[in-house]
């Protein structure tokens, strides 16, 4: 029997199933809930030191929708981190850790560009209790106009020097989010990993506009008739997940062996999370889909990855971690196998053809008077 148990930097996971900062980890009933449904641990909505500059505007989510008028595919927010004061958080992180001192609980963390702030943060969440960080460098709205989130996450000069801050004060697992919103995801994500960090996520949301109302030309989501990008994540962003996943995978492997890589984006099926495995995530994060489906999904997501285990012959996880990174080359590479192969096969025609004999039938139309016999042998064993 396959299982799902898993250590990562230290973390004993009794599954890869994490919830993805945001509102499925925003206070401590929601944790709580988390960790009694199963889930192998909980990523916190993000939180910084002074929640008072944090204010939400209504409506801040649009959503995008299949030709059937009914599944979300797709998914937009506006919304920022938490805007509930840090003393509050603390609170709750020591009486979640009470409450369930097995379950594995991040705190995810942001602040602006200043050592001190960082410290401070990273040092009273360590004392409160948690079991690691998670470092949110990825925020596409809202923060980057303070140089936070993925302003932070865009220079990797800057990501660099403030990972340093955060690991040398930092006594638990560091992992670092990435923002999609670059055009080489490995950048970053090396300058975290040179400075001391566990580990990396990927991805955040995506920088969108949803749509245009076109009854009343206004933006979406519409907020007092207006509209500020913001970030599309759900199960539309799962190949663009995949892609940025399979990169940063290939980098950490060649360049920084043994750190983590925990992957998001758009999974909502135990499928989607073995194709994240396969690609080298050690753990799976999940934000939207517990939106959309709620707590109690991570059932069905273990059994579906079970099942895709069983059906393989797999027993844990490592067996197919980073499986399918190997079938990932060029495209030049792919032209050059691919003209070897024709030529292979056109210089075994000739011969067969030149040794008498006849090619195999494949197709019913391929059948000959003349040669009949010939082809009727050709098809058999012996
Ligand atoms: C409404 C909403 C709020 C989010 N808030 C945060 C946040 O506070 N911190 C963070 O690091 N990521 C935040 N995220 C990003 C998610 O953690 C995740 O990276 C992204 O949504 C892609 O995964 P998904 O398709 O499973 O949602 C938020 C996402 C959504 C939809």
């Amino acid at each position: 029997m396959p299982t799902l148990e898993t250590t990562v930097d230290g973390l004993k996971l009794p599954n890869p199933f994490v919830i993805g900062s945001g509102p499925p980890g925003t206070n401590m009933k929601v944790i709580q809930r988390a960790f009694k449904e199963g889930w192998g641990a909980v990523i916190a909505k993000t939180v910084s030191l002074d929640a008072s500059k944090v204010v939400n505007v209504g409506p801040r989510y649009a959503k995008l929708k299949a030709a059937d008028g009914k599944e979300v595919i797709g998914w937009e927010n506006i919304e920022l981190i938490s805007d509930r004061p840090f003393d509050k958080w603390l609170e709750e992180f020591k009486q979640c850790k009470d409450a369930y001192p097995e379950g594995v609980l991040i705190a995810s963390v942001m602040e602006e560009y200043n050592q001190d702030a960082w410290c401070e943060m990273i040092e009273r969440c360590q004392d409160a209790g948690v079991d690691g960080f998670e470092l949110n460098f990825s925020c596409p709205h809202g923060l980057p106009e303070r140089k936070m989130g993925a302003a932070m996450g865009q220079d990797p000069e800057i990501l660099e020097e403030v990972c340093g801050w955060v690991n040398a004060v930092s006594k638990l697992p560091v992992w670092a989010k990435m923002t999609p919103n670059v055009t080489h995801i490995e950048e970053p994500g090396r300058a975290a990993l040179k400075a001391g960090c566990e580990g990396l996520s990927a991805i955040n949301t995506i920088r969108s506009v949803m749509g245009v109302d076109l009854e009343t030309l206004r933006p979406e989501p519409t907020v007092e008739g207006y509209t500020t990008p913001g970030g599309y994540s759900s199960k539309a962003v799962k190949p663009i997940a995949l892609r940025m996943v399979m990169e940063l995978a290939t980098m950490i492997r060649a360049e920084f062996p043994g750190r983590s890589l925990s992957a998001i984006g758009g999974v909502e099926t135990g499928r989607d999370a073995a194709q994240f495995i396969l690609l080298g995530g050690d753990t799976v994060q999940v934000c939207t889909g517990v939106m959309k489906f709620g707590y109690p999904m991570v059932r069905r997501l273990c059994d579906e990855l079970l099942e895709f285990m069983d059906s393989k012959g797999f027993d844990t996880l490592d067996d197919f971690k980073g499986h399918s990174l190997q079938y990932f080359t060029t495209h030049a590479e792919l032209v050059r196998m691919q003209t070897e192969r024709k030529a292979r096969q056109a210089a075994e025609k000739a011969a067969a053809e030149s040794a008498g004999e006849t090619e195999m039938v494949s197709a019913d139309g391929d059948w000959d008077g003349d040669d009949f016999v010939k082809q009727s042998d050709g098809l058999a064993r012996n």
